[in-house]
This record gives C-alpha cells, sequence and structure tokens, in this order.
C-alpha cells in the first residue's frame, strides 16, 4: 500500500483539453508511482469530466474549497454532498491563498474541516508561516495555533481522518523550497503538537509538504522522517513532472 500522498492542486488553471492532457499522461506513466497515492485538485467544472477520466485508476480526486454549509443560499459555493457525487475524496481546507485572498480565518477553516469528517470524505488542512512571520521566528507559533484551532473545534482525534499540509507561504509559488531540514524541523514540531493530545493519531498522520515542490526537491525532501508526501501546485500542471515527484516517493 502506498505510504505517501502526493497531492497535485491545479488551483485556477486547466481547461477540458488540458485536463484530458494531463490526465491521460497520468494514465500512462503510473509506473514506478505505487509508493504514493496520487490525488489531483481540479477546478470545480471540471470534476465530471474528471471523475471520468480517471474512473477504473488508483488516482483519487479532490476538492480545492468547500462550503461549510449543507446547501442553500450561498451563492457561488459548492457543497460536500455535491462533491461526494463526483467520487470526491480529499478536501483541502485553509490553503493560504484562500486564507490571503479571501479572508478565511481558523473559525471558518475549521467549520470546512469539522463539514468535510461529517460527509466521511478527509480534509487536508493546510498550514504555513508568511516570510515575516519566518523571519521574526514565529514559525512554530504559526502553525501550531493553526493547527491548535482544529484541535479547539475538532478535537485532536479528529486526526485519525485528516492530512495535514504544511506549505510555508513564502515558497508558494516562488520557486524557493523550504530546506529538508527546515521542512522536517515543522513537520516534526506538529506531529509532537497533537501528540501531546492524541499520540497515536500523531503517529500515523500524514503531514505533506508544499510549496515549489519539483521532481528535484522531493526525493530528498520524502527521506525525512515527518515528510509523508507533497501538496504540489505548478509541476502539478504536467504529467511528466507531476509523475516524477509520485516516483520520488517509491
Ligand atoms: P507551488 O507548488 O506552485 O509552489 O504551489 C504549492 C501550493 O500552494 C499547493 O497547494
Amino acid at each position: 500500500m502506498a505510504n505517501m500522498i502526493v497531492a497535485g492542486n491545479w488551483k485556477m488553471n486547466a481547461s477540458k483539453s488540458a485536463v484530458t492532457e494531463i490526465l491521460s499522461g497520468l494514465k500512462q506513466g503510473l509506473v514506478g508511482t505505487s509508493g504514493a497515492e496520487l490525488v489531483v485538485f481540479p477546478p470545480f467544472p471540471y470534476l465530471a469530466q474528471v471523475q471520468q477520466e480517471l474512473a477504473g485508476t488508483s488516482i483519487r480526486i479532490g476538492l480545492q474549497n468547500v462550503c461549510a454549509a449543507p446547501k442553500g443560499a450561498f451563492t457561488g459555493e459548492v457543497s460536500l454532498a455535491m462533491a461526494a457525487e463526483f467520487g470526491v475524496t480529499y478536501v483541502l481546507v485553509g490553503h493560504s491563498e484562500r486564507r490571503a485572498l479571501f479572508a478565511e480565518d481558523d473559525a471558518q477553516v475549521a467549520a470546512k474541516y469539522v463539514a468535510t469528517q461529517a460527509a466521511n470524505l478527509t480534509p487536508i488542512l493546510c498550514v504555513g508561516e508568511t516570510l515575516e512571520q519566518r523571519e521574526q521566528g514565529q514559525t512554530l507559533a504559526v502553525v501550531n495555533a493553526q493547527v491548535q484551532a482544529i484541535i479547539d473545534a475538532a478535537g485532536a482525534d479528529s486526526f485519525a481522518n485528516a492530512v495535514i499540509a504544511y506549505e510555508p507561504v513564502w515558497a508558494i509559488g516562488t520557486g524557493l523550497t523550504a530546506s529538508p531540514a527546515q521542512a522536517q524541523a515543522v513537520h516534526q514540531a506538529i506531529r509532537e503538537h497533537v501528540a501531546k493530545v492524541a499520540p497515536v493519531e500523531a503517529a500515523s498522520m500524514k503531514i505533506l509538504y508544499g510549496g515549489s515542490v519539483t521532481a528535484a526537491s522531493a526525493a530528498e525532501l520524502f527521506a525525512q522522517a515527518d515528510i509523508d508526501g507533497s501538496l504540489v501546485g505548478g509541476a502539478s500542471l504536467q504529467a511528466e513532472s507531476f509523475l516524477a515527484i509520485g516516483q520520488a516517493a517509491q
């Protein structure tokens, strides 16, 4: 069984033809990727196409964002029940772009996390510090506070069915990857923070690293004790580079 997760967050990229190109490339190139569960996070309009094109494969589907409310007058939002109809397994909550550009706070992120688990889907909780926070020595305080908001709302044992993605804001889309040692230090601190209240869940939960991950940086990141895969942005838009990251998990 795959013990790593390599997740491709397409963000607001793709087109019908690009979806087919990426997915056919992935389907043809799965050899050597069995060390990782591959997951793609398409924009909402392509969910049906992705579900159809991935039918019968091992590649999972994720949602980039979700509404915590079940249904009703929430113009522009998408519910968990809708996502489930399209074979979604994972839901990103609290991506730094949602926090920074759409003003999502810890309470909203926690509501999405709780709703995702209630719908029997798996949240991927995204956490990470800005460059300014890192330079001021606040990295662990910021990240642990983001995790603590979930512990307060959902309980630490909720991490039995959740994934954490550590994505330093300064590393996202900048070409600056955290060094393996920098990433490992934060991953270890997150695991220790959860372990204070839920040691069993902390030991088994997966913590992904995200931020300018490429095939060149993946293997060394994956060799770290507390890194269990990656959340990939730019490099997930080409089958070849995404597969190479999957192969690094072998
Ligand atoms: P990049 O890999 O493009 O830096 O994006 C990372 C990310 O935000 C994935 O969610």
